[in-house]
């Protein structure tokens, strides 16, 4: 029996404070704890996340966070082995809270400080539930990220897909925001595209006809504001407009996914069957999950969702990055620098605003 390794993950990029313990025993992962605090009621009234509030509300709560996280797991400090703490991409203000609580705990304590990527999180999330082989694909959606990633190995990334403008989630709050929804705009949306119909609007899909993976949604968002503009915004016509943004987005990632999962094809040359990770906290919306189910069928791929917990920002995700690079040694000096900007893959072009067109 291998000596069990537990390690402490504080999450803090965006508007979820989250600090997580936990532990890899007999080949086994244990979350012993996962405390979640959202800044929702904080952010709605502007509709989207307000850096400089976001990072206040982080440093009022962190400390009550550890002690909790530490309460909850049962173990106290000197049980933990070390301290991960999401270093980038993120917020500054709200990553540079995580990573000082972080590396103030670990250098009082004498224990190694672990900087983590906040995607090798959310790419190695659904390992918290469940064994999964290397290479898998990951498709990320959440509200800072879109992008396709081949996960070749731990440590080891490709990036074959991303947005050159907006990201997913983003999209979904921006919608959401002009047709009046509340925030955070995708549970919103999903919610009023139940009874909607999702043919009354015809709306663009940026890049669907190109061979890769990479997305555009900022012109989906402008379409439905001229929309809004021409029509009186009822009750229903919010239905149909988030059904049909709804739709559409779906047909785009159905199409994009196809073309991740060809490209996936060419590149690894594994006789494993094709595993498609989704995650992030769009992954969360009950009909992209079902037309990937869809996909899934005719690509011959199994598509494979965290639960909603660990789809969404959580500590848990950057404590299991954290041990995988405990049981690797790969510590860091606690001189490390907070990185607003920090792509999982590193040779990963910065695509903003390309026009990528491909034959
Ligand atoms: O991963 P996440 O919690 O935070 C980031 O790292 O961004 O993702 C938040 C994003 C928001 O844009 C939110 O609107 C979106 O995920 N989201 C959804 C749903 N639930 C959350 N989008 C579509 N449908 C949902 N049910
Ligand atoms: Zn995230």
């Amino acid at each position: 029996m291998n000596k069990p390794i537990r390690v402490m993950g504080i999450e803090s990029s965006c508007d979820e404070t989250s600090v997580s313990i936990v532990e890899k025993r007999d080949n086994k992962i244990n979350v012993l704890s996962n405390i979640v605090k959202s800044q929702i009621d904080i952010h709605k009234y502007y509709g989207g996340v307000v850096p400089e509030l976001a990072a206040r509300a982080h440093s009022d709560i962190i400390d009550k966070l550890i002690k909790l996280a530490i309460d909850q797991s049962g173990l106290n400090l000197k049980k933990i082995d070390a301290i991960a703490a999401t270093a980038g991409p993120g917020l500054l203000g709200g990553l540079l809270v995580g990573v000082v609580a972080g590396k103030t705990l670990a250098h009082y304590s004498n224990k190694p400080f672990i900087a983590i990527n906040h995607l090798e999180g959310h790419a190695l999330s659904i390992k918290l539930e469940r064994d999964i082989n290397f290479p898998y694909l990951l498709l990320l959606v959440s509200g800072g990220h879109t992008e396709f990633t081949i996960i070749k190995s731990f440590n080891s990334y490709k990036r074959i897909g991303t947005t050159i403008d907006d990201a997913l989630g983003e999209a979904f709050d921006k919608t959401a925001r002009i047709l009046n929804l509340g925030y955070p705009g995708g549970p919103e949306i999903e919610k009023y595209a139940a009874s909607g119909d999702k043919n009354r609007f015809k709306l663009p899909m940026p890049l669907i006809k190109e061979k890769n993976s990479h997305f555009s949604f900022a012109g989906l968002k402008s379409s439905v504001a001229n929309i809004v503009a021409e029509h009186r915004c009822t009750e229903k016509f919010k239905r149909d407009m988030a059904a049909s943004f709804q739709e559409t987005v779906n047909r785009i990632i159905f199409k994009k996914t196809q073309n991740a999962v060809n490209e996936f094809r060419k590149l690894v040359k594994s006789k494993k069957d094709l595993k498609v990770v989704v995650a992030g906290g769009v992954a969360a919306n009950k009909s992209i999950r079902q037309s990937l189910k869809e996909l899934g069928e005719i690509e011959d791929c199994e598509f494979l969702f965290p639960s909603i917990k660990y789809c969404t920002d959580n500590g848990a995700m950057i404590a299991l990055a954290g041990i995988e690079r405990f049981e690797r040694n790969k510590f860091n000096k606690l001189n490390f620098k907070p990185r607003p900007r920090w792509p999982l893959d590193k040779n990963a072009l910065f695509m903003k605003g390309k026009r990528v067109v491909e034959g």
